[in-house]
């Protein structure tokens, strides 16, 4: 049997529409199937608005670069500076010396060997102490484009993705270098090399740590992997290696905590009665974050007290000037009685967590 030829070219038609629709609609159905499409097309969206910002291009950009460029800070948009830090002047010092005076002045160390800026800088030491601060600081001060990971981002579930993504981390810090890679609690993500660790997880470490070695070999390349833990010692040890930069950011001491505490309690207005030796020698142990918690509890004590106050006036239904119910509207400044009693209180929480962390 013969075709004739408008015969032909409809047959052909409708086979590329058939061809295109099955194209695009398996297309459509593996997206659908994908659990992380959505979240995928969100990252996007937040990429592109931080490029732009950035007066970057987005459209040289891979799939995986773009989820990873979710996680960019501009370092313009940091709101930690080296005055919201306090007692870790030693520390910051160095960090100074270390890591951000050879980034700034690449081309006053361009012929030494020994100031390069380090490929790798750990921060460790106990929960709220400052290490996010730090590394939030540090970027903002260096001028360095800051992408903070999530581990979560990186264990990907399907299989493959997360190589995908430690490559996509590296080739896009280089686009955006200067650029600080912040890997938070990393030892949960490059803890020490097990036999029971699974084959894809094993494939990444090894790959991550391949990346980072060939960040060495483009001497201009601007990119650091900045890492902070709780526990140095689960680190797997090729890593620690790979960070010779290390900082211990420790429990305050006294000296220390005075001078957290009188940060915090700077942009409050405190009564002359407190002190802040006092405070100081009876918070040991307490971390920084525990001591702007003390803080917010005590401000918060007089708060209590102005809704008692007013209750009391409405309940009494005394008629009441202007210029008294002013003052009484107004915030009494904190007293010590007030950063007394959050002491207490928080010692007494402390010691409830230990206990219920003691159980069985
Ligand atoms: N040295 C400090 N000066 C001022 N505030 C501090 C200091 N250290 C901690 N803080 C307070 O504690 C909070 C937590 O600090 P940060 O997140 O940097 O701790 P961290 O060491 O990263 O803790 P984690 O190990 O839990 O991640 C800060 O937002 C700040 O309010
Ligand atoms: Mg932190």
């Amino acid at each position: 049997m013969e075709l004739n030829r408008s015969e032909f070219i409809s047959i052909v038609i409708r086979m590329t529409l058939l061809s295109t629709c099955a194209y695009f609609g398996t297309k459509w159905l593996i997206g659908q199937l994908d659990p992380t499409n959505l979240q995928k097309k969100k990252s996007k969206q937040t990429a592109f608005i931080k490029f732009k910002k950035l007066g970057l291009e987005v459209k040289n950009l891979t799939d995986h670069e773009l989820m990873i460029a979710s996680h960019l800070v501009n370092p313009n948009d940091i709101n930690v500076s080296w005055n919201n830090i306090a007692g870790l002047g030693q520390v910051i010092d160095e960090i100074k010396e270390t890591v951000i005076f050879p980034v700034q002045r690449k081309e006053l160390l361009r012929n030494s060997v020994l100031t390069k800026p380090p490929k790798g800088v750990l921060l460790y030491g106990p929960p709220g102490c400052g290490k996010t601060m730090i590394a939030k600081a540090t970027a903002r001060d260096a001028g360095m484009n800051f992408l903070y990971l999530d581990v979560s981002l990186l264990t990907d579930k399907w299989y493959g993705e997360s190589q995908k993504l430690a490559g996509a981390v590296f080739s896009l810090a280089q686009k955006l270098q200067p650029c600080i890679i912040f890997i938070d609690e990393i030892d949960s993500f490059l803890r020490s090399r097990t036999q029971n660790d699974h084959e894809a997880t094993a494939m990444m470490k090894a790959q991550f740590m391949m990346l980072w070695d060939g960040l060495s070999t483009d001497p201009d390349c601007t990119v650091i992997v900045m890492g902070a833990t709780n526990r140095p010692r689960d680190l797997d040890p090729a890593i620690l290696r790979r960070m010779p930069a290390t900082f211990e950011i420790s429990l305050p001491d006294e000296q220390q905590r005075k001078e957290i505490l009188s940060l915090v309690l700077s942009s409050e207005e405190c009564d002359r009665d407190v002190d802040l030796h006092k405070l100081a020698i009876n918070t040991s142990g307490f971390s920084g974050s525990d001591l702007q918690e003390l803080c917010r509890i005590a401000s918060l004590l007089r708060i209590r007290d102005l809704i008692k106050a007013e209750d009391l006036k409405k309940s009494a239904s005394l008629p009441v000037s202007q210029s008294s119910l002013e003052t009484s509207s107004s915030l009494r400044p904190i007293k010590m009685d007030d950063l007394v009693t959050s002491v207490a209180k928080m010692k007494a929480s402390k010691v409830m967590s230990t206990a219920q962390s003691r159980l069985p």
